[in-house]
């Protein structure tokens, strides 16, 4: 029996929407537990597939072989905006779909000293890729208090980040701040309590953000991606906050508009034609999923298909 690492969400709907083709090559560009991969294999389908952490490729690797997919995947530890190079360094011209599931697995946030919970006490880490230099560690201690600020504001949507960075940086003064423990002290001693969640939690997630560049270049690599489709090819993305969720969701209507002019213009000097067609905006899990998993009721999967 495998250890447990993640349980995908939409699956079903996933697998609606990709329709997959018996010998195609699918992208999956967050592999997490290959929950996703695994169901594209079992559908005839091959996987090239990316994550950042070697742990996901070490569980996955072991999952499609424990099914009988050796020879049908091809997993390698990178970041997915990487895509363009990956598929250039394979001789991969087209794909037959894509999918993103962004964000953090169960195991990254279930293991302690990822330091990605404020569940647990554990060392400033939140890095998905152990490689990476740049620690939450880094972030608390180092960052001028006018970065931190920003960073609460526009990744964590942090109403009370003036008091919460003002705590940090009287803290830090005194000696560093190693552990998530410490950090959820200062932020409880920061913030009224309020309904709907831990106090920590924005926070963490702005920390997150941060460390790992979620937001950064995601809105150009989702367009790398679509052109790399076959035509009539769908691309999937799931978001699970709404920073993300706007990037793709302007994204895709973009990508999906043929003309890019000032509506003041009476003829088009773009010339932008539309690349995709919108399948699904918005699909939510459903109440069934929900009541099973927890983490998809932020969820949404947005789909698009090649012209
Ligand atoms: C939500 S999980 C994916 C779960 C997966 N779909 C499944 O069914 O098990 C997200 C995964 O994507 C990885 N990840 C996030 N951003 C990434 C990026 N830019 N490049 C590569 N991997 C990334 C994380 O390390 C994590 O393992």
């Amino acid at each position: 029996m495998m250890r447990y690492y993640h349980t995908s969400i939409m699956p079903d709907e996933v697998m609606d929407a990709l329709q997959v083709k018996r010998d195609g090559l699918y992208f999956d560009g967050t592999l997490g537990g290959g929950g996703h991969s695994l169901r594209i294999l079992q559908a005839g389908g091959k996987i090239l597939a990316t994550d950042l952490d070697g742990d996901a490729i070490e569980y996955a690797t072991e999952l499609f072989d424990s099914h009988g997919f050796h020879g049908r995947y091809t997993l390698i530890r990178e970041n997915f905006k990487e895509f363009s190079n990956i598929c250039k360094n394979l001789g991969i011209e087209k794909i037959d779909g894509a999918l993103l599931d962004l964000g953090v697995s169960s195991h990254q946030f279930d293991e302690p000293e990822r330091g990605f919970s404020y569940r647990f006490d554990a060392p400033l880490d939140m890095r998905m890729d152990v490689r990476q230099d740049l620690s939450a560690y880094d972030i608390i201690n180092e960052y001028k208090p006018s970065e931190l600020l920003r960073i609460l504001y526009e990744y964590g949507e942090e109403s009370f980040a003036k008091r919460i960075v003002s705590n940090i940086v009287k803290v830090r003064g005194e000696s560093p701040i190693r552990t998530t423990g410490e950090l959820v002290k200062i932020i409880e001693n920061s913030v009224p309590h309020r309904k709907g969640g831990h106090p920590a939690k924005q926070t963490f997630q702005a920390l997150r953000i941060e460390v790992n560049g979620e937001l950064n270049g995601l809105g150009e690599a989702f367009e790398d991606i679509v052109h790399g489709l076959k035509a009539g090819a769908r691309a999937c993305v799931i978001t699970f906050h709404s920073l993300e969720d706007r990037i793709i969701k302007r994204k895709m209507k973009t990508l999906a508009t043929d003309c890019l002019c000032d509506k003041s213009i009476p003829i088009c000097v773009c010339g932008h034609k539309a690349e995709v067609k919108l399948i699904k905006t918005n699909l939510k899990a459903t109440k069934e999923e929900m009541e099973i998993n927890t983490r998809s009721k932020s969820a949404s999967l947005r789909v698009v298909e090649k012209i």
